[in-house]
């Protein structure tokens, strides 16, 4: 962990958290499954939103899982881990990876190959990012996970059409359409 600035105090906020979670909820995400290995051979994931670019020379990723994710316990172990974007047929992946207490058995079911690092690449997914941790920064009730980008590629074709990603809005998931 690295040094950080103080956040406000919680109790100073004029709003609850319902209200905060509603409000930024209006902001469209995509959706990835990220994941790693832990002791050597067992896959972990779960499903991410705020997953974002950070810099790219250097190449850097981030994402915010958590302070109490099992998830995230059992990955950073690793020190490494794959951003997978979800397509817009997976909107199972998403849920499945989703659910709370459900850990060991998400993999159950899913095809997957190591990416360079040995995190899964989920099959059929739009994209995937491999990283190593750089750093780690707890920040409220998250940690921010500041990943280098050490290989990555995107399915430029899907099925003869261009990959289209899962979008996650107001709680809901769907479909991206472009203008024209
Ligand atoms: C669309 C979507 C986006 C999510 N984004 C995040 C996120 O950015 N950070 C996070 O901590 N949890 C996020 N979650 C919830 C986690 O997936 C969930 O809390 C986690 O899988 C619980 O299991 P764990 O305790 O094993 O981590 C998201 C869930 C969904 C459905």
């Amino acid at each position: 962990m690295s040094d950080q600035p103080p956040l406000p105090d919680a109790n100073s906020v004029a709003f609850d958290s319902k209200h905060f979670r509603t409000v930024l909820g209006h902001f469209p995400t995509g959706v990835t499954v990220i994941t790693g290995m832990a002791e050597g051979d067992r896959p972990h994931g779960f499903t991410i939103g705020s997953f974002t670019s950070v810099s790219l020379d250097p190449p850097l990723v981030g994402f915010l899982p958590q302070t109490d994710s099992e998830t995230w316990a059992l990955m950073s172990e690793a020190g490494s881990f794959c951003v997978n974007v979800l397509s817009d047929k997976q909107s199972d992946l998403c849920w499945k990876f989703a659910k709370s207490g459900t850990e060991a058995g998400r993999f159950d079911g899913v095809e997957w190959h190591a990416a360079p690092s040995g995190a899964p690449v989920l099959e059929r997914a739009v994209a995937w990012i491999d990283c190593e941790v750089e750093n780690v920064y707890e920040m409220g009730d998250h940690y921010f996970v500041l990943g280098r980008v050490t290989s990555l590629d995107a399915d430029a074709d899907h099925d003869g059409l261009p990959p289209q990603p899962l979008v996650f809005y107001r709680g809901t998931i769907g479909g991206f359409s472009a203008e024209g």
